[in-house]
């Protein structure tokens, strides 16, 4: 799919065209009188996510027009933007058109700013034809639109180059997650990420279980030693200016199947724990696209990957480890892997120099219960940079919901028998888990924790997304990366 900037006077050439339109707002003037009324007719209401599509019966191009609610104007949001794109071109995958283009609304883009409407609206569109259904031996044909024209007050070509790298890297995470367990190993993970460095020119470096046992990587390890298949903590390294120092770091959890070891989980619904390394494909695809758009910062993004397997040499419930920041870890619930597996990826970022630092992983249940899959929990320190990274969230379409990490979880996670106990009961348990990782993060250092186990799969389709595997957090990420350099490079 190729996006470009077109005129009023390119509509003629399309198969389609999509308007997005907020209740109480006005169908864009830039359309051509017939279309306009024929949009004006469609939108009373326009609720959220509603979609009204329907041939013009003009005779000629465009021969379907798509009208997307966007809800209220006041509340309107980069994602709802997004989701707009996303429905709008969903709904035309059966119709087999070759030419769409897509109506920015000129009140949306004054609101929201010309360059988030164009990004949001160009990875709605490359994630809605992304298909989850790679595995089958007769795939559906649903042709995906050629070229997606973009009608809007400031489409440039950076604006396009910029959304569509923002796309790739979700459809990215979201091709990586949906891979199964069997196929996706740690191993193929390392290979995803050492083709994706010498496409963009990322530094690469996949350290083995010897090179971690060295580092003294011993939580890690603790999770892998129940598979035979060999663990891998990959180290991508995005160098955009000069001088040393890293000015963000992102690190993302990697299970690649996550049965739960020992501590067995339940069968119903387990195939899903194939997603659990969406952290890990999350920050692989977003240090992709700040090498593609070579953001002036240095950034680097650290992804330990390993299944979790019962087995005889698995870790048993009360076993110790030390882990590489030096606190011993008494693993009392061998499910409970993921922060095994981060706290030693978090002091591999810190050891590189990193002060500000991200992780995001599919850490906990409890997280799902708390904010059902309309929001992914957002914790760290200090405050001031919490609320940042929320905000900066929202404008490019991710909704994270600030949770509390406070001593009272930090005393909670102190161990009995060693310096902290991997869980502590069900009550506030996105919370511990949070805590858990608090404890190796430097005391100067800006750090934020996504727990996407609530967003990274949705049950069944939705208008504008298939369902299964998502890409929560990625463009936070990025813009992440972005705002660190001091100017964003086009
Ligand atoms: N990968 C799971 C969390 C998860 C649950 C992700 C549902 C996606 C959907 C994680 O490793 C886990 O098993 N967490 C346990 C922790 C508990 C044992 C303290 C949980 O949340 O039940
Ligand atoms: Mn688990
Ligand atoms: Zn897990």
């Amino acid at each position: 799919m190729r996006f470009r900037s077109i005129t009023a006077a390119d509509l003629a050439t399309c198969d389609a065209v999509i308007v997005s339109v907020a209740a109480g707002g006005s169908v864009p003037a830039v359309l051509p009188r017939a279309l306009r009324s024929r949009a004006e007719r469609l939108v009373k209401a326009a609720g959220i996510g509603r979609l009204y599509s329907v041939d013009t019966d003009f005779g000629a191009k465009p021969e379907r027009l798509v009208v997307v609610g966007v809800g209220a104007s006041a509340a309107v949001t980069s994602e709802r933007v997004r989701r707009a794109a996303a429905t709008g071109i969903r709904s035309l995958l059966r119709a087999k058109v070759r030419r769409v283009a897509l109506v920015l609304d000129p009140a949306v883009e004054s609101r929201l700013g010309a360059a988030s409407v164009v990004a949001a609206s160009v990875s709605g569109a490359l994630q809605a034809v992304y298909r989850r259904e790679s595995h089958r031996s007769k795939p559906d044909a649903a042709p995906a639109p050629r070229t997606v024209g973009l009608l809007g007050s400031a489409v440039s070509g950076a604006a396009l180059r910029r959304g569509a790298a923002w796309g790739e890297a979700a459809v990215f995470t979201r091709r990586l997650a949906n891979e199964p367990g069997n196929l996706m190993t740690p191993e193929r993970v390392a290979e995803e990420a050492r083709a994706l460095a010498k496409e963009t020119g990322l530094a690469i470096e996949v350290l083995e279980a010897a090179s971690c046992r060295k580092l003294g990587m011993h939580s890690f390890l603790s999770v892998a030693q129940g598979s035979h298949t060999p663990p891998k903590l990959i180290v991508l390294r995005h160098r955009g200016r000069t001088g040393t120092g890293v000015d963000l770091a992102l690190v993302g959890k990697g299970i690649t199947f996550d049965t739960g070891g020992i501590s067995i989980k339940p069968a119903d619904g387990m195939h899903h724990m194939k997603a659990d390394m969406t952290g890990a494909a999350a920050v692989i695809g977003a240090i992709g696209a700040v090498a593609r758009l070579k953001v002036k910062a240095n950034v680097i993004a650290v992804a330990p990957c390993t299944e979790n397997m019962p087995g005889s040499a698995a870790t048993k419930p009360g076993d110790v480890f030390t882990s590489m920041s030096g606190k011993t870890v008494e693993v009392i619930n061998t499910d409970a892997e993921g922060r095994l597996v981060l706290i030693d990826a978090l002091t591999y970022a810190q050891r590189e120099g990193a002060r500000r630092i991200v992780d995001i992983a599919t850490l906990t249940g409890a997280i799902q219960v708390a904010l059902g899959d309309h929001f992914s929990g957002l914790f760290g320190r200090p405050d001031a940079f919490v609320a940042h990274v929320r905000e900066l969230a929202e404008s490019v379409g991710d909704r994270l919901w600030p949770m509390p990490l406070t001593d009272e979880f930090r005393d909670e996670v102190r161990g009995e028998v060693a310096d902290l106990r991997n869980q502590a009961g069900r009550p506030g348990g996105a919370s511990k888990a949070a805590a858990f990782l608090d404890a190796v993060v430097d005391q100067k250092a800006e750090w934020a924790h996504l727990d996407i186990a609530s967003q990274d799969w949705l049950a069944s389709d939705k208008p504008w997304s298939s369902g299964g595997p998502q890409a929560p957090g990625v463009h936070t990420l990025i813009a992440l990366a972005e705002e660190a350099a001091p100017s964003i490079a086009g």
